[in-house]
């Protein structure tokens, strides 16, 4: 039996940072709703060192993590639509949501760094220097509202998944899984970043995190 050739798409750090805020997000939902909230915030302060990781990262990684990448131009995503398939990684399309998702899951971060419930007993550790009480708790109802437009983004998400696999035929999960895909015409492997740069990006995700959560 021979098996199918395949190509890489897409490096471990990008994977694991994905099964990780799958995992994180409902965590996060969780424990917010039955009241943990030193374990909310724990896995907060968890989320907030990933997502740096992936900003940096979408800087310094291989090639199908960069945001120069897979973020393109609008005659790129009319190419796209009009059929054209000469992409690895995300696709013209797809990038703009992958951005739109980091985003709002960062805003998500930011706003709980900040927020306050309404007498001060669990605060983000940025809350004590809002200017009072009240507007730090403004910051906590914010922080709920966007987790509802986080959650919309997600379900899109999953939707344009399950769209690929049913109507396109395109199995996208196993390679977010293995790392790789079926190797087709013009389908490049990502070309990887050297180990420093991982150890940097990392490195510095850790640092910033910290100094943000124990320092400032
Ligand atoms: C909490 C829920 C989820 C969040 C916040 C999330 C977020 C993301 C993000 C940010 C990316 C971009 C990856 C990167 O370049 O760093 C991505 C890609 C991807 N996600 Fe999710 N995801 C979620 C759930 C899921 C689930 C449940 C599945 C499987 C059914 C899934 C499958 C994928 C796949 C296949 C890709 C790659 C898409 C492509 O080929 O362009 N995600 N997701
Ligand atoms: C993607 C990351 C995050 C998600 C999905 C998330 C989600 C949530 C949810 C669903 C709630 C409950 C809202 C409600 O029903 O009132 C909540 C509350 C809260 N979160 Fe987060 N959170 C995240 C990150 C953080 C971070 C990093 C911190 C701070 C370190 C934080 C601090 C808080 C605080 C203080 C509250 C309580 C607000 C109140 O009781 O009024 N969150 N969060």
């Amino acid at each position: 039996m021979t098996t199918a050739p395949t190509v890489r798409v897409w490096d471990l750090p990008v994977r694991l940072f994905h099964w990780a805020i799958v995992l994180l997000v409902p965590a996060l939902w969780w424990a917010a709703e039955t009241g943990r909230m030193e374990l909310h915030m724990l896995l907060g302060e968890i989320m907030l060192g990933l997502i740096l990781f992936r900003l940096l990262w979408g800087l310094l990684g291989s090639s199908t993590a960069r945001f120069s990448g897979f973020v393109k131009g609008p005659r790129a995503v009319l190419r796209y639509l009009r059929g054209e398939r000469r992409y690895v990684g995300h696709n013209p399309l797809g990038g703009w949501s992958v951005l739109l998702m980091l985003l709002v899951l960062a805003t998500q971060v930011g706003l709980g760094l900040f927020a306050s419930d309404e007498d001060g007993i669990h605060a983000g550790p940025l809350a004590r220097h809002m200017p009072d009480l009240e507007s730090a708790h403004t910051l906590a109802a914010r922080h709920e509202t966007m987790f509802w437009v986080l959650a919309t983004l997600i379900a899109l998400h999953v939707l344009a998944i399950l769209y690929y696999r049913i109507v396109k035929r395109d199995d996208l999960v196993t390679p977010m899984v293995t790392g790789r895909q079926p190797a087709g015409e013009g389908r490049e492997a990502l070309v990887p970043a050297p180990l420093w740069r991982l150890l940097l990006s990392v490195g510095l995700a850790a640092a910033i995190a910290f100094v943000i959560v124990l320092y400032l």
